[in-house]
């Protein structure tokens, strides 16, 4: 998490940093700073000129940071710039980046962890250093500093001995990192490096921006540079030097920004939630579009079949298993998708946290496909747990073990993009509200594309799941993009008119079984993150064995139930909670089956299989709408970050 900039050019460089962290603010917002290196007087001929550094941070949002930009200033030309997402340390203003060394001439920003911080910040101490903060990332102006010291020896300042101590600097660090060093030597040049974080630097006419991601730099230049795994640059107004770990000299082509879906605006809505909500009849009408040729068939050649995917025939080849790794609101997304690799195709499937699959992997298994979902495309577990499969099925010499990597995420540009062979893009458009709502559609669909796309190419023995139910499926799916724009624009009303009930509710079940049991997962994540009431997702089968101690008048229950396997099934276990007095909210079709709802908010009646992708709106809108009535910061909940780049 965190988001850094630096920027060096000719232009002032406060306003372009303070532009480009407004545009990272997603990746966290306990906390903003910056710190600029003006030129004072030019050196000696040879030599750069002497500068001085100024460094503001301010606890809060990035607007505070702006305020007190504009009381005090911040001059020059070169200049690095954070928005924090706190891990070491409280969100206070003395853990606010850019830390400082001890003479306040070396400034750092960084994103990640340093993992082995209290050993370095131990050793230092014993030398003598005072540490300001409690953040991990203070050690690094530190070791910066002591480096320089050690290797300056009468040597005039330069950009190669401020990136010759960086490179001496980073084997010392344990972790993931993507940082920037200014030094008030050096008003002309600043030193950035990453190991497992992202950073790109962008190129415009005689001045760089690196950014942690792209949105920063979409208003800069569309001509871009990401860092590799462990590689080093120094950056002057003439160029860059690019390093990679060994200290070799890199040389690589620039690629394109593309398309204009790096551009947030949040248009006439109240906030970007709300506007991503509504964008996803689109959302479907696109990717419908893209991935269901007219007249394909079921089971035909490649180009007249059901679902066209630009995925290369090898990932479906011989597939005996799946395996799906995710955080969050994505993890959902990959249970219905196990779901529909199951029932659909017939291909075993397991869904894990990333988190925990790094560290407890399931026995190896032949023939298995493993899929990363992450929409950031940089979610540090995520990787990390790809990286770990991709490593420990490279060391087997069977190559019925060999890796088999597929990634689904919004950002192919992304590290996820950069880690796995084969990329299927949910193509959503930037969304800005840390809750997901459209990228979650857009996961959904692609697994609804996969899931169909074996399918085809196994028959459908398995599952009884033949061509004529595929195609039923097809059209339902082409069905969607009108049938969401109706629901998305009814919902949006209803959960407007409910959202007072919950003025004062604590606590919320969700309950769901089958293929929607994800979804009331997801409305109760929805609730959690921008509400803060406490919510919990249940199969509502298992409501009885634990739950249903919970309920009475006070707690509320919202109710999946739509006509299929389970029907019956849900309205009984809707039934238990109304004998215990909860107030009942169904997400079902109309009709007499669902009167026992005392509220009820209405869904088409369509394939079970489908379903999920209708119902997970009435989930989206009243969470959107109970924390709007209640005044929270919806698209920048406390303590949340929409990428989480730390493990
Ligand atoms: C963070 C966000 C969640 C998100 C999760 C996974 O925790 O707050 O909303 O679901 O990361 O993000 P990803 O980018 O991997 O989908």
């Amino acid at each position: 998490m965190c988001g850094i900039v630096a920027v060096i050019g000719s232009r002032e460089a406060a306003p372009l940093l303070l532009e480009g962290l407004r545009q990272l603010e997603y990746r966290g917002y306990d906390s903003a700073g910056l710190a600029t290196v003006e030129a004072l007087a030019a050196g000696p001929a040879g030599s750069p000129a002497e500068g001085r550094l100024t460094c503001l941070r301010a606890e809060g949002k990035l607007i505070n940071l702006t305020h007190r930009y504009e009381q005090h200033g911040a001059p020059g030309q070169c200049g690095i710039g954070h928005t924090r997402w706190a891990t070491h340390g409280k969100p206070e203003e003395r853990n606010a980046h850019p830390h400082l060394d001890g003479s306040g001439r070396l400034a750092v920003v960084q994103n990640g962890i340093i993992e082995n911080f209290r050993t370095l910040r131990e050793e230092l101490q014993a030398e003598g250093v005072v540490f300001r903060s409690d953040t991990d990332t203070e050690v690094i102006p530190h070791l910066v500093a002591r480096q320089l010291e050690r290797i300056q020896q009468g040597r005039p300042a330069s950009g190669a001995l401020l990136l010759e101590a960086v490179q001496q600097v980073l084997p010392l660090l344990h972790g993931a990192y993507a940082l920037a060093v200014v030094w008030a030597a050096l008003p002309g040049a600043l030193v950035v490096a990453r190991k497992a974080a992202p950073l790109l630097i962008g190129l415009g006419e005689g001045e760089f921006l690196c950014a942690s991601d792209t949105p920063a730099l979409a208003g800069f230049t569309r001509t871009i540079l990401p860092l590799e795994d462990g590689e080093v640059a120094l950056l002057t107004p003439l160029g860059i030097e690019l390093y990679n770990a060994a200290g070799e000299r890199q040389q690589r082509t620039p690629s394109l920004l593309s398309g204009t879906e790096h551009v947030a605006d949040k248009r006439s809505f109240r906030h970007f939630m709300l506007k991503e909500i509504h964008e996803q009849p689109e959302t479907a009408a696109l990717w419908v579009a893209r991935h269901l040729p007219e007249g394909g068939t079921a089971g035909g050649q490649a180009g007249a079949s059901l679902v066209a995917l630009p995925l290369d025939e090898g990932v479906y080849e011989g597939v005996e298993r799946i395996q799906i790794l995710a955080c969050g609101t994505s993890r959902h997304a990959a249970q219905v998708g196990a779901y529909l690799l199951e029932q659909l195709a017939g291909i075993p499937t397991s869904v894990f946290y990333a988190s925990e699959f790094r560290y407890a992997p399931p026995p190896l298994s032949a023939h298995t496909l493993t899929i990363g979902v992450t929409q950031s495309g940089e979610t540090a577990d995520t990787l990390a747990a790809l990286a770990m499969e991709q490593e420990r099925r490279s060391l087997v010499a069977d190559p019925a073990f060999a890796p088999r990597l597929l990634g689904i995420t919004n950002r192919p540009e992304s590290s996820l993009g950069r880690l796995v062979p084969h990329i299927l893009d949910i193509g959503a458009g930037i969304e800005v509200g840390v809750a997901a709502t459209k990228t979650f559609l857009g996961q959904l669909l692609a697994f609804y594309g996969l899931a169909l796309a074996f399918a085809e190419r196994r028959g459908g023995g398995a599952t009884g799941h033949g061509p004529e139910q595929l195609r039923r499926l097809v059209a339902a799916l082409r069905a969607l993009p009108e049938q969401l724009k109706a629901l998305v624009e009814d919902h949006d009303r209803r959960c407007a008119e409910l959202a007072h009930l919950f003025a004062d509710t604590q606590d919320v079940i969700f309950l769901g079984r089958g293929i929607n049991y994800p979804i009331a997962l997801e409305g109760a994540l929805k609730l959690k993150e921008i509400s803060y009431i406490h919510a919990e997702g249940y199969p509502a089968g298992e409501m009885k064995h634990g739950p249903i101690a919970l309920l009475d008048a006070r707690v509320p229950v919202v109710s999946i139930a739509v006509p299929g396997l389970v029907f019956d099934k849900v309205l009984s276990n809707a039934q238990e909670a109304k004998a215990r007095d909860a107030q009942l909210i169904g997400v079902a079709p109309e009709g007499p089956d669902t009167e026992l709802f005392d509220t009820l908010l209405p869904v088409p009646e369509v394939d079970e299989l489908i379903s999920p992708l209708l119902t997970v709106i009435p989930m989206q809108l009243l969470s959107y709408h109970i924390a709007a009535h209640r005044g929270l910061d919806v698209d920048q909940p406390r303590n949340l970050a929409k990428s989480v780049t730390v493990e």
